[in-house]
């Protein structure tokens, strides 16, 4: 079998962000843009990544650890000049490899997939993904002959006003055949306004050669986008935030404000659970089936959430593991716990699972009824059946079928007032 290879820029500065890290560190959603770039890569099936480092590269091997192998670009000299310092790592292998940006986070698996198969099934030396734009002010432009081939791509600072005009542009992301690649980088001259060596003249190049140059246009042209500020950084989060929402509503999943849902990657919620305004879901999360979320709720990592339970407004939870028809409606930190089904939690009850030092676990059992503003001091078990009557600080174990009150009794002086 062939080898595909993913070669990841991401040794550029991002001046624009002003910024003290590395650009592609910057999180979309929680997670870093490079990492996001390179999950792309592996969901597409690619395993061999190579990430090409430069500027402040300490930050970006630590976001990406050993998932990739490094090249080290120690000057800026353009996007040629990038790949060229991946051609050590690529010279013994054949196949294809997929050129993707840290800073452009946001592109499907499922496109690069595409790319990837036309490249094979076109037998084409180089695929462009390319897009076409009404506003293509600053990216590079794609010419085409009479017969719409491929020729070459413009950059927009070297182009003509003519070809300015053209709306078809490249995104930078390409699939090439990994010995054709090298030998057209090896011929790359920094001849041109940005004195740059430019990755896309390898495609004239190639096609001086006589090889195949095809393009594949991305249907959804928020893909390609990249970061270059903070306003793109927001603009990127608000499409995959979307994207995210329309996914769970096509599931079956009720949103009411899809501006104001804020779900991160890999969360799974069942159909008819209804997401009430300005929740935030956090990765991973498991919710059931006919669910009620928020409004003003906060599902942290690690909660597994089963059917028929309402998490209402001003509730926090992590890694809370929650049983079917369970209430938490209001007001509410459950933190690092377990609670069972049918029970019910009142307002303003607060799991204590920090000491200062770890974090210890509050277990709460089947049809209880926890009273307002209880505390549980972790760790502490709780069994089924119990009541627990509102204003408790719970600090032992409660025995199945009890009721438990941890207060102090109410005193009344009468006609102290007065006094
Ligand atoms: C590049 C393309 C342009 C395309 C655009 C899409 C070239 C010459 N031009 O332009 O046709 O429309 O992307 O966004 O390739 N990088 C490095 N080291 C470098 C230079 C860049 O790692 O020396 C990285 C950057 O961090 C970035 C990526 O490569 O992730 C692209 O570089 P950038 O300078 O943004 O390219 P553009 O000029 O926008
Ligand atoms: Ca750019």
């Amino acid at each position: 079998m062939e080898d595909i290879v993913a070669v990841v820029l991401a040794a550029g500065k991002g001046t624009r962000m002003k910024t003290n890290k590395a650009k592609v560190v910057h999180k979309i959603y929680g997670k870093e843009m490079v990492k996001r770039a390179v999950e792309t890569a592996f969901k597409a099936g690619i395993k061999d990544i190579i990430a090409i480092v430069g500027h402040k590269r300490d930050e970006v091997e630590a976001v990406l650890g050993d998932s990739v192998s490094y090249a080290y670009q120690e000057e800026l000299l353009g996007t040629g000049h990038t790949v060229m310092q991946a051609i050590p790592y690529l010279k013994d292998r054949k196949g294809k490899v997929v050129i993707l940006y840290g800073d452009v986070p946001i592109v499907r698996p499922e496109t690069i997939q595409k790319l990837i198969t036309k490249s094979i099934r076109d037998e084409e030396q180089a695929t462009i993904l390319t897009a076409i734009l009404s506003e293509p002010t600053g990216y590079g432009r794609i010419i085409r002959d009479e017969d719409s081939k491929v020729r070459e791509i413009v950059e927009e600072k070297d182009a003509t006003d003519e070809q300015r005009k053209i709306t078809e542009i490249n995104s930078g992301l390409y699939c090439f055949d990994i010995q054709e690649l090298i030998l057209a980088l090896e011929k790359l001259t920094p001849n041109n306004s940005q004195e740059e060596y430019y990755l896309t003249d390898v495609i004239k190049i190639m096609n001086e050669k006589g090889l195949k140059v095809g393009a594949m246009i991305v249907e959804d042209k928020t893909e390609i986008l990249g970061v270059n500020d903070r306003a793109q950084l927001e603009m990127l989060t608000r499409i995959l935030r979307i994207r995210i929402n329309q996914q769970h509503m096509e599931n079956g999943v009720t949103i009411e404000d899809m501006n104001n849902t804020y779900i991160y990657d890999d969360v799974k919620i069942g159909a008819d659970t209804i997401i009430h305004p300005n929740t935030t879901i956090k990765s991973g999360v498991i919710i059931g089936e006919n669910c009620e979320i928020g409004p003003n709720a906060y599902i942290r990592e690690g909660c597994i959430i089963s059917d028929n339970v309402k998490i209402g407004s001003f509730v926090e939870v992590k890694k809370a593991i929650i049983g079917e028809g369970t209430k938490v409606p209001h007001l509410s930190y459950m933190g690092d716990c377990e609670i069972g089904k049918k029970t019910n939690i009142g307002c303003g009850t607060i799991t204590c699972n920090y000491d200062g030092f770890k974090k210890s676990k509050t277990v709460i059992g089947d049809n209880s009824f926890v009273g307002s503003n209880v505390n549980f001091i972790a760790p502490v078990n709780v069994g089924d059946n119990t009541i627990i009557a509102a204003g408790s600080t719970i600090t032992d174990d409660v025995p199945n079928d009890s009721l438990s009150i941890a207060r102090q009794r109410q005193l009344n002086k009468e006609g102290w007032n007065k006094k």
